[in-house]
């Protein structure tokens, strides 16, 4: 279809008519079901009337061959290992822009213009500080608390604070609520960062970009000036690219599915933050650090390749594969080639470094991963650059969130806006007990199986919690 021609998405979606024919060996029934098309990628095939038509549902744990809504915001081709922010290569876009322009197309759809970029990055900046009661919830953590679980609970606090940026149906008020979140992440995050160390919390400064107010408020104090390495900024403002969207991952489903009751954006955001924190999801990034420690030397490489393909182990190779990659994730090559940027600009020979990049070279050699596809993702050598930054490896998910947030929120918004959007209520497949008599305490047996609980409180009835 010639792009003159091209239809809007949603339409283009409904054009063009093809169907699957889906018939039932039991009964002989068959039924047509419309495909929709796209403007890249795979069809879908529309099955919103098939349980009325059929009576049956579809099955598909972790929804690895479902498409949960349409959206223009990212196209991720995982055979190609191809990225799309809005049409934009990641590699472009981290190449030749910053983070706010990004945050900007993300939400925007379009790279803005001079003009809108210098408003846009004024609103944000103008929004990094945090309401003072709400750095008061800081002390009320232990100073141990993983900034993750911090993160989490201021905000989840936020709609609390800003009254007018929750009426989830005024696009004034969902656009304020985008810019306060974009603005605060870093200030929230380097605050759990600071209260850990018994430091005084820094103010952001409004004549700093967003990564070198990132940094100073993380390593800046308040008896000198901080002022930021210019190349240890663009680090951080292309690691906050590359973490910025990337599809319907779990932690965009988890704002989505949040958003789709009409919850309001913080409320959203924050179950994002605690689906992101998963070693298996954002959590991978501090996952590779602790592994590479474990794995100490080259020499034990093996060792833990070995056991990452043992079928009755539940060790993986952090940092390898991906549910849609099955080829090189385009970040990592970006990543890589920060790392080193960031290495030799801070002179530093990381042993951790020499020992990924030996662990990746066995790994895309072994059979094992060759055959499975599974190459290293955004999250392999993310950890590296952030430990050399000086990052501790628990604040790792932290800037992964802080990136993740402007996709989050558009992804809410891109939901907001749409007339396709419902609340989401996924069936089952029930194989569970059968409709039973009811039993009196007098006739129910004693199981070991149950009662083998009573160990959980070591036996004491008696114990609570503080
Ligand atoms: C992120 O979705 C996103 O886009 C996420 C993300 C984003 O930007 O939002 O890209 C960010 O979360 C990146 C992924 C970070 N996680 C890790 O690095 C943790 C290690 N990776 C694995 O846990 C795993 O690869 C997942 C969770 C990432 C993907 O899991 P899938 O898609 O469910 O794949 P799978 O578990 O079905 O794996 C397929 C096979 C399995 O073997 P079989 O059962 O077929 O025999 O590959 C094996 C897995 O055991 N496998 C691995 C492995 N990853 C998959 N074996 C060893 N090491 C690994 N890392």
């Amino acid at each position: 279809m010639s792009q003159a021609t091209q239809p809007k998405n949603n339409e283009l979606a409904q054009a063009v008519r093809h169907s699957f024919t889906l018939t039932d060996n039991e009964t002989g029934e068959s039924w047509e079901l419309p495909t929709l098309h796209g403007s890249v990628g795979p069809k879908v095939i529309d099955i919103r009337k098939l349980y009325g038509q059929t009576g049956a549902f579809t099955y598909d744990p972790g929804f690895t061959s479902t498409a949960s809504c349409s959206s223009e915001i990212t196209y991720i081709d995982g055979e190609a290992g191809i990225l799309l922010h809005r049409g934009y290569a990641i590699a472009e876009l981290a190449e030749n822009t910053d983070f706010m322009d990004v945050c900007y197309l993300l939400l925007h759809g379009e790279l803005p213009s001079p003009e809108e970029k210098e408003q846009f990055d004024g609103d944000i900046t103008r929004h990094t500080m945090l309401h003072e009661q709400l750095v008061r919830f800081y002390s009320g953590f232990v100073r141990s608390a993983h900034p993750m679980a911090i993160m989490v609970g201021v905000v989840g606090a936020l709609s609390a604070f800003y009254h007018d940026s929750t009426d989830i149906n005024d696009p004034l008020q969902r656009m304020s609520a985008a810019h306060r979140l974009i603005a605060k992440m870093p200030t929230i995050g380097a605050y759990a960062y600071k209260y850990s160390l018994g430091q005084p919390f820094m103010q952001p400064l409004n004549d700093l970009t967003y990564s070198e107010n990132l940094l100073r408020l993380m390593f800046g104090v308040p008896t000198q000036e901080y002022q930021a390495n210019p190349v240890l900024a663009r680090a951080i403002d292309r690691i906050l690219i590359l973490h910025a969207d990337h599809e319907q991952n779990a932690s965009t489903s988890t704002v989505r599915l949040a958003g789709s009751s009409d919850a309001n954006p913080f409320a959203c955001v924050a179950a994002g933050i605690a689906s992101l924190w998963g070693p298996a999801h954002g959590g991978a990034n501090e996952a590779v650090l602790n592994m590479l420690e474990e794995i100490g030397t080259k020499e034990r490489i093996q060792k833990f390749v070995k056991k990452a393909q043992d079928p009755d182990d539940r060790f993986r190779l952090m940092g390898f594969g991906h549910r849609v990659y099955k080829n090189y994730d385009p970040r990592a090559t970006v990543m890589r080639e920060t790392c080193h940027e960031v290495l030799k600009e801070l002179g530093i020979q990381d042993p951790k470094l020499d020992l990924a990049l030996e662990l990746e070279r066995i790994a895309l050699e072994d059979p094992y991963f060759v055959d499975k596809k599974l190459y290293p993702n955004v999250d392999f050598y993310s950890g590296i650059i952030l430990r050399a930054l000086g990052f501790p490896t628990n604040m790792f998910t932290v800037l992964f969130a802080i990136g993740r947030t402007v996709g989050w929120i558009s992804h809410w918004k891109e939901m907001m806006e749409s007339s396709e959007s419902r609340i989401g209520r996924p069936r089952q497949l029930y194989v569970g007990k059968e409709e039973r008599p009811f039993t009196a305490v007098a006739q129910r047996e004693h199981t070991e199986k149950r009662s083998g609980w009573a160990w959980l409180w070591g036996g004491n009835r008696k114990t609570t919690d503080a």
